[in-house]
């Protein structure tokens, strides 16, 4: 068994994508390894979002993770700002990690882009805190897309950075984990191959999505304007209406619109009616859920309170350790 640790953006809903995607090797992971989860409130504020934004979002998430599975008896999950260690932890990392490696990370350079008036120090030590909420719970596994690869990477270099300062082996390497093989990749509305890609929010159908909006966002779906050869090859965005069907619609359903793409009889109107219903069916207890998790203040609390417990009781010992190692003695 080893220990895992992943953050959660604390905004954005969830969507069928990350159903079948993260959320799925979370629930996989949980069972199988110690887990710590939790939803990095401390990241998002590099965006300074305002107080009463904050915390619905964080709610929100929280919620529908909760909703879409994830167990809070058996991993744990927590607010990464209710454990103070981790900001102690990223204030002593800090001072071995240097601006220019800081610099040339790929998404410090791509907010710089896209923020060019809010270049906070927050941002540029964004990995720092990130090898911070990693290595605090001496974490060997973090489940995390490609996209966070050099994130790792940097956590890795940080942690034996350390580990070389203080000649000790305190610290193990963390690495980037998936089951993404054994995954389904659910692909976007517009044609694109993957759900949640784009800015657009018509692409991807959320797990809190009402019946009326679901209906509206597949029947606006992108496709071609209809096969005129049999068994003609499909454009990506039929394959992807295809590739949604066949993971909400029964297997006869599916082999309905299937055959009828063949002959040519296929009429994309039928299919997405047919499309949205499973769909609504399948989110619709996810739905429930949310809603029912949502109104529930007290298990909430519950909830963050046991995770803040399990998680302090690792960051604390880690801090006590650490702080030894580095010197920091009382009289
Ligand atoms: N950077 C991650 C993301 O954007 C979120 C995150 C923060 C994280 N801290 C983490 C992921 C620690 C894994 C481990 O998705």
């Amino acid at each position: 068994m080893e220990t895992v640790v992943s953050g959660i953006r604390s905004t954005g809903n969830l969507h069928l994508g990350n159903y079948f995607g993260a959320i799925r090797n979370f629930i996989r992971m949980q069972h199988e390894h110690k887990c710590f989860f939790f939803i990095a409130d401390y990241h998002s504020l590099t965006t300074h979002p305002a107080p009463e934004d904050l915390h619905r979002n964080v709610k929100q998430v929280l919620v529908e993770y909760l909703a879409a599975g994830l167990d809070p008896e058996a991993a744990t999950l927590y607010i990464q700002s209710d454990l103070p260690q981790v900001a102690e932890l990223y204030l002593l990392l800090n001072m071995n990690a240097y601006k220019g490696e800081l610099e040339r990370c790929t998404s410090f350079k791509e907010k710089v882009r896209k923020q060019p008036d809010n270049v906070n120090a927050g941002l540029l030590t964004y990995p720092v805190l990130m090898a911070a909420d990693i290595i605090i719970h001496k974490a060997t596994k973090v489940p995390v897309g490609k996209d966070q690869e050099q994130h790792l990477e940097m956590a890795r270099t940080f942690a034996s950075r350390f580990n070389r300062l203080y000649k000790t082996d305190y610290f193990p390497q963390p690495y980037a984990f998936n089951f993404s093989s054994e995954l389904m990749k659910i692909p976007g509305l517009d044609g694109s191959t993957k759900m949640g890609k784009s800015e657009n929010n018509n692409n991807a159908v959320f797990l809190a999505d009402e019946p009326k909006m679901i209906r509206k966002k597949i029947m606006s779906a992108v496709t071609d304007s209809g096969p005129t050869k049999r068994n003609q090859q499909r454009p990506q965005s039929i394959k992807n209406l295809f590739l949604i069907m066949k993971v909400v619609s029964q297997p006869d359903t599916y082999d309905f619109f299937e055959e009828a793409y063949n002959d040519c009889s296929i009429r994309y109107g039928d299919m997405k009616k047919q499309l949205a219903e499973d769909i609504i069916k399948f989110t619709g207890p996810l739905r429930e859920k949310i809603i029912e998790i949502g109104n529930d203040v007290g298990y909430l609390r519950k909830v963050a309170e046991m995770g803040k417990e399990k998680a302090m009781e690792s960051a604390s010992k880690t801090i006590e350790d650490v702080r030894n190692i580095i010197g920091f003695k009382s009289f």
